[in-house]
């Protein structure tokens, strides 16, 4: 199987790059390869690369910067996948696309469903809409995944930015009423793998089964403020020698940003499991993982 997997320098394509290579040939095309601001030269490039199977995980990801770039972040979000999408559509390949907790408002307490209405706060989460829906308008086979808060040992991520904090710093001040889940990029990527290999000569026919979208993030809930704590606590007792001694819970409204965030961003996994027999693991025992990587990368710097 020729699979065609954008966006490897990011978290989640870096993620998928080793699991999906054990199984098919893995076309992984750079950003200058296949640049998906320019939407205009993907059907050719498509033609030539004959994937049996798209997973796109590229994206304008720049939440706060996407308030000013809003034609790139469309661009990359909405019209690239919309193309993509019409050429799987056309071919009956199948496409496995991700999307986020950022296309609904964050009001209420009850976890999102994948027919949940939307209701982007941010142009990063209208533009990541358009993407879904236009997919879904293609009419081909595809599988797009919502999930939320992905960060990994490696990349720009909210689990470094609080490593690098909390060495500067005696006190952090971190949001405490925006709920969701942190998820790893490696349990989005062993969730995919684990629903595109052993399914692999029978995707058109799941996805078409499935809905076509499907919530993905690791199990359980906490605040940015909870997923702080758990990271200084965790890199503490792996022996870091931090500044942090204080992290202080603080309200949306004490920390603006250019991109209003939402609330409430639990996704329910009832999907995940009823449709495709899968499990997340809990965010706390990933989180543990993810550290003793960020902890071995450390002591070998070149990887970082
Ligand atoms: N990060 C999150 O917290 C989060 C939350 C919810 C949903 N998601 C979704 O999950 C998916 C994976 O996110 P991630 O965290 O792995 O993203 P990421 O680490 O920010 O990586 C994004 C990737 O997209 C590539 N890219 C950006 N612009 C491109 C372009 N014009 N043409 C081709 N490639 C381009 C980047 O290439 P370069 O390496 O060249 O920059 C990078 O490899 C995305 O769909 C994202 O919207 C992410």
């Amino acid at each position: 199987m020729r699979i065609l997997l954008t966006g490897t320098n990011g978290q989640v394509g870096a993620a998928l790059q080793p699991l999906l290579a054990k199984h098919g040939t893995v076309i992984a095309p750079s950003r200058a390869e296949f640049d998906l601001s320019k939407p205009e030269t993907l059907a050719e490039r498509l033609d030539s690369l004959r994937p049996d199977l798209v997973i796109n995980p590229a994206a304008y990801t720049a939440v706060d910067r996407a308030e000013d770039e809003r034609e790139l972040a469309f661009l990359v979000n909405a019209k690239a996948p919309e193309i993509v999408a019409e050429w799987a559509a056309q071919h009956r390949v199948p496409l496995v696309h991700f999307s986020t907790d950022y296309v609904f408002d964050g009001s209420g307490d009850k976890p999102w469903r994948e027919d949940s209405s939307t209701n982007p706060l941010s142009v990063y989460g209208a533009s990541k809409l358009a993407g879904d829906t236009a997919i879904q308008a293609a009419g081909g086979p595809h599988l797009i995944a919502r999930t939320s808060w992905v960060y990994a040992a490696k990349g720009a991520n909210f689990l470094r930015t609080i490593a690098r904090l909390a060495g500067e710093r005696k006190e952090l001040r971190i949001v405490a009423d925006q709920i969701g889940a942190p998820t790893t990029a490696s349990a989005i990527a062993d969730a995919i793998a684990g629903i595109v290999l052993p399914n692999a000569s029978d995707l058109n026919a799941l996805f078409v089964r499935s809905g076509g979208v499907v919530n993905l993030v690791c199990a359980g809930e906490t605040s940015w403020h909870g997923f702080a704590s758990a990271i200084v606590a965790g890199l503490k007792s792996r022996g870091a020698e931090l500044a942090a001694e204080t992290i202080v819970p603080i309200a949306t409204a004490d920390f603006p940003t250019k991109a209003k965030r939402p609330g409430n961003s639990r996704l329910d996994l009832s999907r995940l499991k009823d449709r495709f027999g899968l499990t997340t693991p809990a965010w706390q025992d990933a989180l543990a993982v993810e550290l003793d990587n960020f902890v071995s990368l450390r002591r070998t710097p070149a990887n970082s």
